[in-house]
C-alpha cells in the first residue's frame, strides 16, 4: 500500500500503511506517525480514520492494513477501540508485501467491546 512509504517511523523503523473505504467507495489512506516521546505516537489505522473523519465521513465499509511481517500484523489496541467506535463491525484486510492476506471482522479481533451504548 503507497501510503505505508509516508510512515514517519525514524524509531521503531515499522512501517505500517492503513485504508479505510467509506460507504461512498473512497478510501482514507494514513500511515504511522512517530514522535521523540514515543507514547504520541499515531498509528496508521488511526490516522486514516481521523483524516475521513475530519472530511466529515462518518459511515465506513472496511480497513486494510499493510507492514512487512510474514505473520499479518493487525491494529493495536488502541486502534481497535477507535476503529469500532467510529466503524462498528467492518471488515478488516491484513496484508504483507508478499501478496499474504486475510480478512477478518473486528468484532472478531475487539470482542465484548465498550462503546456509547452503555451510557
Ligand atoms: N503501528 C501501526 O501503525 N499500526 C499497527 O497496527 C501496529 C503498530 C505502528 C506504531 C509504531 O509507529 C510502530 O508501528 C511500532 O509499534
Amino acid at each position: 500500500m503507497h501510503a505505508r512509504e509516508n510512515a514517519h517511523a525514524p524509531f521503531s523503523k515499522f512501517r505500517v500503511g492503513a485504508a479505510v473505504e467509506d460507504s461512498a467507495g473512497h478510501v482514507h489512506t494514513g500511515c504511522n506517525v512517530e514522535n521523540a516521546t514515543y507514547g504520541l505516537t499515531l498509528c496508521a489505522e488511526r490516522v486514516a480514520i481521523f483524516k475521513a473523519i475530519s472530511e466529515g465521513v462518518r459511515r465506513f465499509k472496511r480497513m486494510g492494513v499493510v507492514a512487512n511481517t510474514e505473520e499479518l500484523t493487525p491494529p493495536c489496541g488502541a486502534c481497535r477501540q477507535i476503529l469500532w467506535e467510529f466503524c462498528g463491525d467492518i471488515e478488516i484486510v491484513l496484508a504483507n508485501l508478499n501478496g499474504k492476506s486475510e480478512t477478518l471482522r473486528l468484532g472478531a479481533l475487539f470482542p465484548r467491546p465498550f462503546d456509547g451504548s452503555f451510557f
